[in-house]
C-alpha cells in the first residue's frame, strides 16, 4: 500500500507499529521520542520498501517529514516561543485539539495538491507547513499565528535512497530555519493521480 501513495501520513503509535512489523526499531510516545530515532526508522524503512514520502504527527511536537527522492527527515512544528503561548491558550480551552488528526491530514491533501497555490505541487516540507499551521488555526484560540510561529528543523539528512549505510553519521543537531505558508487562494480543484493515505 505504501508503495502506491505519493505521501502516507500517521501518528507515531502507528508509525512505530508499520516499523516493527518490518524489525525496524522505533519510539512510540510522540512527547518522548528522540526524534532522530524516529527519523532514523522512517529513513530506514524508506530504504527497505518503495514509499512515497512519510509524514509522522506528533501532537504538539508538530510532525517528521520523510522526502523519498532525498531521504530527507524534517521536522515541522511550532517555534518555542510560539508553542509556549499555545500551550497556554489550550489550557484555557483544551477540547480545541480534537480531531487535530483528521484536520491536519485535510490540510495536508489539499496543500500537496496545490490547490492552495494556485495548481503548483510544492512537495512534502511546505505541504507539512501549511498543515501545522492549519490546524492551529483551526484552533481558534484568540492568537494571531503568523507564517513565521512555524519552523522547520532538518533531522536527517538523506543520501541515495538505496545506500542505507553509517545512517547515524547524517543525523544532524537541528538547525532551524522559518519558511513561510503558502499564500490562501479562493481557488479549488478536485485532487486527482497519486493517493496520499493516512496510516
Ligand atoms: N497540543 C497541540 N498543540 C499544537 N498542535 C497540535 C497539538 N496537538 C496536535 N497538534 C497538531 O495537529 C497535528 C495532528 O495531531 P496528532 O499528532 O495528535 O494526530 P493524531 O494522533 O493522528 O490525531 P488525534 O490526536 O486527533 O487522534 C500535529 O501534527 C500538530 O500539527
Ligand atoms: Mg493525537
Amino acid at each position: 500500500m505504501l508503495a502506491h501513495d505519493a505521501v502516507s501520513v500517521m501518528n507515531l503509535e502507528e508509525c512505530a507499529a508499520l516499523t516493527g512489523s518490518l524489525e525496524i526499531a522505533c519510539p512510540d510516545d510522540e512527547i518522548l521520542a528522540p526524534l532522530g530515532e524516529v527519523a532514523r526508522a522512517l529513513q530506514r524503512l524508506m530504504v527497505l520498501r518503495p514509499t512515497g514520502d512519510l509524514v509522522v504527527t506528533l501532537g504538539p511536537r508538530g510532525c517528521l517529514a520523510a522526502e523519498r527522492a532525498t531521504g530527507t527527515v524534517l521536522q515541522v512544528c511550532l517555534g518555542p516561543r510560539p508553542a509556549a503561548w499555545v500551550r497556554a491558550a489550550l489550557r484555557e480551552a483544551p477540547g480545541r485539539i480534537n480531531g487535530s488528526g483528521d484536520r491536519f491530514f485535510a490540510l495536508l491533501v489539499r496543500a500537496h495538491c496545490g490547490t492552495r497555490t494556485g495548481g503548483r505541487r510544492g512537495g512534502i516540507a511546505p505541504a507539512a507547513v501549511s498543515a501545522v499551521a492549519g490546524v492551529l488555526r483551526s484552533y481558534d484560540l484568540g492568537l494571531d499565528p503568523t507564517p513565521d510561529w512555524v519552523v522547520v528543523r532538518r533531522i536527517w539528512t538523506g543520501g541515495a535512497r538505496t545506500r542505507a549505510a553509517a545512517p547515524r553519521e547524517r543525523e544532524c543537531g537541528g538547525s532551524t530555519r522559518a519558511v513561510p505558508a503558502p499564500r490562501m487562494r479562493t481557488a479549488f480543484r478536485v485532487a486527482a493521480g497519486p493517493l496520499i493515505r493516512r496510516g
